[in-house]
């Protein structure tokens, strides 16, 4: 026997299954958002809601259905078959807080890993399929590994956008221990250099759009799994990059997500290098020191 792990075998089933198991959640998620639910606190400002926790004992249950042997992990807690050669990461509803405040941007987002025998359990697998659907915009993502990347089945590209200048990107910040977040410091340094950051709320759907080149660019601190695992395969099989700040190759639980069209890649990860050893940081006025300056104006 070699100590070649076995590749994964092409599921010709995964995509369609997982995409009918999305737009049902999707569908379940629609329903929730025009009846209105109440919002629970799982930390100090983040929410979560019976909308939540439906859509995952949905897909809980129809991907136990679809592929028996295949594990799941799940952001509102399911935890099934985690020791199977394919697991599910699944963001029932990625975009809570939108969701709670009646705004139409979130998806439900299914990345599935492949895991060999044998794979040190600290190490990732391969990312090989991804179904990541919006159901306000009836907009279906997907890929599997190697075969492209799709919005509602036609095949979809990156960008071609070559600079930063010329870009337009997102990002996202935590909902938990957000005083620790150094991210408002990048925000600002990219909002100067960029056509402007969106901070639309959804992570799995910033990465989508990177896939299919309505942004150029996503960055985000502290993202999980499930955040992520659909999103990255969307944004790789559709020709763009996947990286940490320091253009290191993404873990899934690596803490740090930047993906772009590619093209742009190697300015980013100089721009985060720079500005993580203080250099190439434009200075903005504190509000008191632009108070004061108003103040003078008007003694003048
Ligand atoms: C959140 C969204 C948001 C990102 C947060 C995530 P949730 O996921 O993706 O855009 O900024 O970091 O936690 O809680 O809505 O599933
Ligand atoms: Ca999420
Ligand atoms: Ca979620």
């Amino acid at each position: 026997m070699s100590g070649t792990p076995p590749l994964a075998q092409p599921g010709p089933t995964w995509v369609p299954q997982a995409s009918l198991i999305a737009r049902e959640a999707g569908a379940c998620l629609r329903e929730f958002l025009a009846k209105g639910v109440a919002t629970e606190y799982k930390g100090d400002v983040d929410l979560v809601t019976v909308a939540d926790r439906t859509a995952e004992k949905l897909i809980r249950a129809r991907l136990a259905e679809a592929f028996p042997d295949h594990g799941v992990y799940g952001e509102e807690g399911t935890r099934d078959r985690l020791e199977g050669q394919y697991r599910w990461y699944v963001d029932p509803l990625d975009g809570t807080t939108n969701f709670a405040h009646g705004i139409p941007h979130f998806c439900v987002s299914l990345g599935l890993e492949h895991r060999p025998p044998g794979l040190d359990p600290a190490h990732d697998g391969d990312l090989v399929a991804a179904v990541l659907y919006d159901p306000n915009r009836d907009e279906l993502f997907s890929a599997e590994k190697g075969s492209g990347a799709r919005l509602n089945g036609k095949p979809i590209h990156v960008s071609a956008t070559p600079v930063l200048a010329e870009s337009l990107i997102a990002t996202g910040f935590p909902s938990r221990k957000r005083h620790e977040s150094p991210n408002i410091h990048f925000y600002q340094e990219f909002t100067l250099r960029s056509h402007g950051v969106r901070r639309f709320g959804s992570a799995a759907l910033d990465l989508a759009y990177v896939a299919m080149g309505r942004l150029e660019a996503f960055w985000e601190f502290n993202l999980n799994p499930w955040d992520t695992a659909a999103g990255v395969l969307l944004v790789q099989e559709a020709g763009g990059r996947v990286s940490g700040f320091a253009g290191q190759p993404f873990r899934l639980d690596s803490q740090e997500n930047l993906a772009s069209n590619g093209l742009i890649h190697g300015e980013l990860v100089g721009l985060f290098q720079n500005m993580f050893a203080g250099r190439a940081v434009a200075p903005i006025p504190t509000p008191q020191e632009f108070a004061a300056a108003r103040a003078a104006r008007a003694a003048r």
